[in-house]
């Protein structure tokens, strides 16, 4: 079902392309605050995770379950309405998702399908402080590489 819903989201983003006027109608200012608020929850959980990983806060199984079933949920979401064609940082204000992004679909893809594996792994792996910190690396991996290639570094 979740590769199935990847690929409809590569098809909707690839038809919504090739008909950019017809998609004049978008809510583009509501769909920037969408991804953004959900990168901030994304921000929010791995904090909770990041903070315990590193000793800063006690580890608690129950709390560090929660975030890592948050952020495997958030990355399980369909987000396409968030990026309509027209929203990157060549067309509007207050964004800095980079106009590559919609000229690089499959592996936009291929980078929220890696965030899907590694936030799998650690809510596999929450029940443990040790369990917590193998499994950091992966997720901050998957948010880089895809801010990396598509988000303005400034
Ligand atoms: C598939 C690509 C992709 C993945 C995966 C991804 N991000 Fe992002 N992220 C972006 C883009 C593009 C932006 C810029 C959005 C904008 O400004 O409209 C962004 C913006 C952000 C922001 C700034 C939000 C704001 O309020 O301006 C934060 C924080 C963030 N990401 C955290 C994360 C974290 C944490 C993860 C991993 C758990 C993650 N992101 C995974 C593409 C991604």
């Amino acid at each position: 079902m979740r590769i199935a819903s990847i690929t409809l989201l590569g098809a909707a983003i690839a038809v919504a392309g090739s008909v950019v006027l017809a998609a004049s109608h978008v809510n583009v200012e509501g769909a920037i605050k969408a991804r953004k608020a959900h990168m901030q929850l994304n921000a929010y959980n791995l904090g909770i995770l990041g903070n315990m990983a590193k000793g800063d806060v006690d580890f608690d199984a129950d709390a560090a379950q929660r975030a890592a079933d948050n952020l495997a949920a958030l990355a399980a979401m369909d987000t396409t309405a968030y990026w309509p064609p027209g929203s990157s940082n060549a067309d509007v204000e207050d964004t800095r998702a980079l106009p590559a992004m919609w000229d690089n679909i499959p592996d936009v893809l291929e980078k929220v399908a890696a965030l899907q594996a590694a936030t799998e792994a650690m809510a596999g792996a929450a029940g443990t402080l040790e369990g917590v910190q193998a499994n950091m690396g992966g997720i901050g991996g998957a948010c880089g590489a895809c801010h990396q290639s598509y988000r303005q570094t400034d």
